[in-house]
């Protein structure tokens, strides 16, 4: 058997890999199973994206490579939505790179600035790809624990001089998942100036850039002056527009910073499939109109998730943005304990913190991604879950010890 490279014995296991499998025994089995796992909504795009896509297949030009360029028109539509949405100028062939899913680029980004003896600053709990990216480029990884004592920000200076003077890259995702935190101006600015004084190279992760509520409006990072000079901006089609499955995304940043991703994914892909980019054409068009009733039914459902997972006897408090509820657990009850219950006996999919790494242990992380009374008998039934546990474990604490 060929031996595995060290690098690959590294990587941990990713948090969703082994729960469709349990699913789908679990619905064979013929139980109701309520998802409320990936971040992978319900939902249909908008209705012009799929007619373009459908119109799309049948141009002979779509269906060939797209190679690094992909189709203008995407780069164009992206160059523009920047500019409407945040008032910034970005040279469409120079400074946006069309990705197959933002996850896509943030890895392979990796691959350009990580190497043995550099430093990358992953927030844990995270989104997995940066610590795949930086581990997959050889490059050392530094944990840092997103919790409430810093509103689950990134404190810079809680880091060892040491270490971040051989940090290269810091990642950066607000509103973030899973903890459905958002970043004020004012810290942004900080970690853009220190980023700038130590030469770190700052991937920021906007995928939800268009999931808030209550009037609240996440912001581009190039809206932070200098930030052009030192970062990179990642958005997703994926979940402004329900559209998942169709792996599109871009990044933004000076035209030096894009070459080097485009160039590691010439040797790594060929191209997004250009009927794909010419539907997302049609979404980006459909923004002003679409959107805002899309995150309408983001926040009914958000609402409803807050008021029943309450009701069923967690803590939570109406988040901001994104589609996810980030909830504590009572102390002493590991999440894998309690997601692993939730799933076996009550058939409901929550991820626990812990597969987030384990700054994320004590909490779990449900998703928006049904219909609001689905999510209220999920929360009815981890309610059940919770109380059957938290009794056992007073039972046992209550046990002489060496008698259990
Ligand atoms: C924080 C974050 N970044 C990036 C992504 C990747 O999105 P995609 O690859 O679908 O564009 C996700 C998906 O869940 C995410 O949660």
């Amino acid at each position: 058997m060929p031996q595995l490279a060290k690098r690959f014995e590294t990587l941990p296991e990713y948090v969703l890999a082994r729960i469709p499998q349990r699913k789908h025994e679990l619905v064979k089995r013929g139980v109701d199973v309520i998802d409320l796992g990936a971040g992978d909504a319900d939902l249909m795009p908008p209705e012009a994206a799929v007619r373009r896509l459908t119109e799309a297949v049948y141009i002979p030009g779509m269906n060939r490579y797209g190679f690094g360029l992909g189709l203008v028109q995407f780069r164009e539509a992206a160059s523009a939505w920047m500019q409407k949405r945040f008032g910034l100028a970005f040279d469409p062939l120079k400074e946006i790179v069309p990705l197959i899913g933002s996850k896509e680029g943030i890895s392979h980004l990796a691959l350009a600035y990580m190497e043995p003896g550099r430093v990358a600053i992953v927030p844990e709990p995270g989104y997995a790809s940066y610590i795949g990216g930086s581990l997959l480029s050889g490059g050392e990884v530094y944990k840092y624990a997103l919790r409430p004592r810093t509103s689950f920000l990134v404190d810079l200076d809680d880091i060892p001089p040491d270490v971040l003077r051989r940090t290269k890259v810091l990642y950066l995702n607000y509103p973030n998942n899973p903890t459905a935190a958002i970043a004020p101006l004012d810290y942004l600015q900080r970690v853009v100036q220190r980023c700038r004084e130590l030469d770190i190279l700052l991937v920021f992760d906007n995928a939800y850039s268009e999931m808030a509520f209550d009037g609240y409006v996440p912001p581009s990072i190039f809206e932070i002056e200098g930030a052009r000079e030192i970062a990179i901006e990642f958005h997703s089609l994926s979940k402004t527009y329900n559209m998942t499955g169709w792996r599109c995304g871009w990044a933004v940043a000076r035209p030096e910073i894009c070459a080097a991703l485009a160039k590691v994914k010439t040797f790594v892909d060929t191209g997004q499939f250009m009927a794909v980019q010419a539907a997302a054409v049609a979404a980006f068009e459909s923004w002003e109109q679409w959107v805002p009733r899309n995150r309408e039914v983001f926040r009914e459902r958000r609402d409803a998730a807050v008021k029943a997972f309450h009701d069923a006897g967690f803590q939570c408090e109406p988040p901001k943005a994104t589609m996810y509820l980030w909830i504590p657990l009572p102390e002493g009850l590991p999440s894998a304990t309690f997601a692993e219950r939730l799933m076996e006996d009550e058939g409901v999919i929550v991820l626990p913190g812990s597969g987030f790494g384990a700054g994320g242990e004590g909490f779990f992380r449900i998703s928006f991604i049904t219909s609001p009374a689905r999510i209220t008998e999920a929360a009815q039934r981890a309610g059940r879950v919770l109380r059957k546990l938290t009794a056992a474990s007073e039972r046992t604490t209550r046990t002489p010890a060496g008698v259990a």
